[in-house]
């Protein structure tokens, strides 16, 4: 860290230098004793400090520092940007035939996760369920990591105390294990990355037995620009790849660079479309109407990911969290629940284990499904392997809306043979080719329409 503060009566404000990022930073002095908040959000603060004689002593996440004056800006460490690989296609891993479904620490924990979390959560995936509806990868997320030791292997920092028991345990249970990464030399909230440890590290994480690596660009932006993208990618793809061992490769570089059109060729699994989800409307809406360009490139094997479920996570209605869960599964998304699956309401195993609804998400046809609008309905048609097609209709108004399907519409005159409501679990009625239904605000039909060759 290289600070650069400055006191003005009790207040101390500046910036605070990392590698990969620059913090505007402010706090209250009480005599020798300060503290820092890294942003206008934050309700304690990130470091505390003490003034003695020339040096800062400084306090972050219970580790200690000492801060001593800089002679010149040059004493900052910038990581040199390593050369980056030729462009060549990384063969396919053969991995995620349907989209990964499992469970994230991300959205609901950020960095409060720790090994014995990690285990209730795999307990959990079994008791509540989730396994056995399909929801196997139980995933960590940022803030893991150690420090390298002399021979440049990383470490898990002290609330993960043995990975590679933490992997067994996983396993043991039925289910498989994913870590997290970035291509720079720190991650989003800080952590280190694999930059110039990429082999050695997808090496660590075969060893522990990891199954999917998410990786997040976040501290690789001071090192490269964006046209490095897919090289950068690309020599984390081939490190999975000569490690030994099947790990699924998550893409996390928030949709840049049109990574939909050469996530597949770097050795991608699935590849972020998004920005980060929140657990509002307005975020869930924002991220799908980001996936919903990228349709032509969702197949077998690759998948477009506009980001984690935050169903279950409490800010919004079970209507809005069923047509969460309906977007994600005609648009042929990851399913990777973001929430407590340890003390879940009935209404929210309800929509995260339909089974009628993961089955069109987890369809081996593949197809990610397209959007009509119609002031505010939007009707969502994917084809399904069995030639039937699923049709998600989504009510974006405050209001109920009275609506539905015309087989005319749909290009089926004549031909529905059968038409059933997947959240009702029930089969429809559709005189003369039209089925017509309520939908509260923000809320959404699934349905499944079975047709006559
Ligand atoms: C980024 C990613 C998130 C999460 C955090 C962790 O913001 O997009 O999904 O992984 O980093 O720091």
């Amino acid at each position: 860290m290289y600070l650069d503060l400055q006191q003005t009566g009790t207040q101390v404000a500046g910036k605070v230098d990392t590698i990969g990022h620059t913090w505007q930073v402010k706090g209250p002095v009480t005599g020798t004793h300060f503290e820092l908040y890294f942003g206008a959000r934050e309700t304690k603060p990130r470091v505390t400090g003490d003034i003695q004689g020339s040096e800062l002593h400084l306090v972050r996440d219970e580790a200690h520092f000492v801060a001593v004056p800089a002679q010149s800006s040059e004493d900052y460490p910038k990581p040199e940007r390593l050369p980056i690989p030729a462009l060549h296609d990384v063969p396919s891993n053969g991995l995620a035939k349907t989209p990964p479904m499992g469970w994230n620490s991300w959205n609901l924990f950020q960095e409060h996760i720790d090994d014995m979390t990690v285990r209730e959560m795999a307990d959990a995936m079994v008791t509540s369920g989730m396994r056995d509806a399909g929801y196997v990868y139980v995933n960590i997320d940022d803030t893991w990591e150690g420090v390298r030791d002399a021979d440049g292997n990383l470490g898990s920092n002290k609330k993960f105390p043995d990975m590679k028991a933490l992997a067994d345990y996983v396993h043991s249970k039925g289910l498989k294990f994913g870590i997290y990464s970035s291509p720079g030399p720190r991650t989003c909230a800080e952590y280190p990355g694999s930059y110039g440890h990429e082999q050695q590290d997808a090496k660590t994480f075969a060893a522990w037995g990891i199954d999917y690596l998410k990786y997040d660009w976040c501290g690789a932006r001071m090192i490269y620009n964006n046209d490095a993208l897919q090289a950068v990618y690309q020599k984390m793809g081939e490190a999975l790849l000569k490690s030994g061992r099947p790990i699924v490769y998550s893409l996390c570089e928030y949709g840049n660079d049109h990574v939909e059109t050469w996530g597949a060729e770097v050795g991608g699994n699935l590849w972020r479309t998004t920005g980060d989800i929140s657990d509002t409307w307005s975020s869930v809406i924002a991220n799908i109407e980001k996936q919903a360009p990228a349709a032509p490139y969702a197949r077998p094997g690759h998948w477009n990911d506009p980001d984690m479920l935050e169903i279950g996570n409490g800010h919004m209605t079970d209507n809005e969290y069923r047509t969460h869960m309906t977007l994600w599964a005609v648009t042929a998304a990851p399913l990777l629940a973001g929430n407590d699956i340890r003390s879940m309401r009935p209404a929210i195993k309800e929509i995260l284990m339909n089974r009628e609804v993961i089955a069109i998400d987890q369809d081996s046809l593949g197809k990610q499904a397209t959007p009509t609008k119609s002031g505010t309905i939007e009707t969502w048609i994917k084809p399904l392997a069995d030639g039937s097609m699923a049709v998600a209709i989504v009510n974006m108004a405050e209001v109920e809306a009275t609506t539905g399907i015309k087989g005319s519409d749909l290009g089926l005159d004549n031909k529905m043979t059968a038409v059933r409501d997947l959240w009702a679990h029930t089969d429809v009625p559709f005189p003369g080719g039209v089925y017509s239904a309520k939908i509260p605000p923000h809320g959404a039909l699934l349905l499944r329409v079975r047709t006559k060759n």
